[in-house]
This record gives C-alpha cells, structure tokens and sequence, in this order.
C-alpha cells in the first residue's frame, strides 16, 4: 500500500471468538511478546481473554497490512505519563520489526467481546489514528451525562429516554475515546471538557460498517486525513 497516495484508514471487526487465545487460563501464546504476557498473567480469566484476544489481532492485522510475519514484530507502545518502548504493555500501540517502527498508524477498541482495530499504513509525520467501540447497553446509569458530557452535548439529549439515549450516549462516547486515543492523551483529559458533537477528524462507522453488529456504535477519529 506505500506510495499510493493519501494514505486511508483501513478499519477491521473480529467477531467474539474469532481471534484464538481465548483458551484455558493459562494459555497466552507465545507470538505475544513478555511484556504482553507479564500484563496478560495479572489480569482475571475472563479480562485476560480479552486482552490477549485483542493484542493478537492486532499483531496479525498489523503484519498483515506490511506483508511481514507476525512474530519478527515487537511490541513498541506509547504512554504520555510512562514514556515509549518494548518494555512497557500500555498506551498508544505500534510495533518495531528488527528495530525499526513500523511505518504504521494503529488503534484497537474492545467492546462485548467484539474487537475494533484501525490502521494507516504509511501515516504521513505527526498523523495518528483512534477507533473506539462502545455497547450502548452499558450506557444506561445515572451520571453518565454530567461527568462525560460538556453541556452543549448534555443539551443535544434532551428529550431521549431508553434505548435512544443510551445510543446517543454510545455515539458521543465512542468519538470522545476515539478522539483521545489519536492524540493520545486517553482519560488524562477530563472526557466532560472534549466537545464531540461537531469535531473535524472524527467519523462515527454507519451501522454494521466493517462487519459490526448493528448495535455497537463505533467511531475513528485521524486528524489531518479525509475520512
Ligand atoms: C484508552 C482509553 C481512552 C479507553 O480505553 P477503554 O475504553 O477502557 O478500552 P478500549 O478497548 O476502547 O481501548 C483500549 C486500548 O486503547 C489503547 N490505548 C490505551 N491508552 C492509549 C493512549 N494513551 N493513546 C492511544 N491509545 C491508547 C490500547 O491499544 C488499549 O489496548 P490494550 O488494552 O491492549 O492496551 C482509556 O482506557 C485510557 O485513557 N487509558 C489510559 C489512561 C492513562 O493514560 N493512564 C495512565 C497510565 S500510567
């Protein structure tokens, strides 16, 4: 995919179960890297599923996208408080192969067992990607809205109840997270202080886009690409 112009993100769903690593407790595989497995070993059986469901889909999706094999690559993420580096599990992901980055842009989501990544390949400098995937099941309690949501967001509710609220809610939440994870900032930023209603560089996916189910809402957000 080099060299053929603006680069587009390319989004990819894995369905529940479709990744592997979801076996017995104990059984993280060995194409992730120590530092992966060192985090996968703290976590409980059912997170720990998750997680390294999630980190092997996006190894794979990343060799995929370069045409390299999936164990030369080596963890290389980023955090804005713990610094960069293949000894560190958390953060912005990316990859080195034999020591070089990967010229690769990369985001991953999880939500219901569901897997969101996002990529460009051959980002031009400074330009970064974030995918979130949010179940608007889960938005239903009481306080969401004062602690997420700045108020001209607040004010775009009024009238919901239900299921529509709780939609509408998922979609704000998914462009926030997917917001913060381009820059890379995360939850350092109070998320009730980032207005999403209207923001440039942020598209929700249509429902079911990329082979999602229709109700997970689900955004990307890359700043300084067309989307
Ligand atoms: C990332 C975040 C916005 C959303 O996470 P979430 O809704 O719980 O989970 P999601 O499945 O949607 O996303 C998790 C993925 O986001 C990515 N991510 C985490 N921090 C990130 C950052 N600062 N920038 C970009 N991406 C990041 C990782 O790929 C992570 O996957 P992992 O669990 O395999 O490491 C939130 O968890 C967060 O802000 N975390 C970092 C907070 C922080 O900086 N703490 C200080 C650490 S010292």
């Amino acid at each position: 995919m080099a060299g053929t112009g603006t680069p587009v993100p390319v989004l990819r769903a894995c369905p529940p179960g479709s990744v592997g690593g979801q076996g017995p407790a104990a059984d993280v595989p060995d194409l992730l890297d120590p530092v992966e497995r060192e985090r996968a070993a703290a976590l409980a059986p059912g997170p720990r599923a998750g997680f390294v469901a999630g980190r092997l889909a996006l190894r794979r999706f990343a060799a995929e996208l370069l045409d390299v094999p999936a164990s030369d690559l080596t963890t290389h993420f980023s955090c804005p408080r713990c610094g960069t580096g293949p000894a560190l599990a958390h953060g912005r992901p990316g990859y080195t192969l034999r020591g070089e980055r990967l010229p690769l842009a990369l985001s991953l989501s999880r939500s219901s067992g569901w897997i969101l990544l996002g990529a460009v390949v051959d980002p031009p400098s400074g330009v970064e990607i974030g995918v979130d995937l949010e179940d608007p099941s889960r938005l239903g309690f009481d306080g969401f809205d004062a602690v997420a949501l700045t108020p001209a967001e607040q004010s775009s509710l009024a009238g919901l109840a239900g299921k529509a609220l709780r939609q509408v809610r998922a979609r704000l939440w998914a462009r926030k997270e997917a917001w913060l994870k381009m820059t890379g900032d995360g939850l350092t930023t109070a998320p009730g202080t980032l207005d999403v209603l209207c923001r440039a560089g942020i598209r929700d996916l249509l429902p079911g886009e990329a082979g999602l189910p229709p109700d997970l809402r689900a955004a990307v957000a890359v700043a300084g690409l067309a989307l």
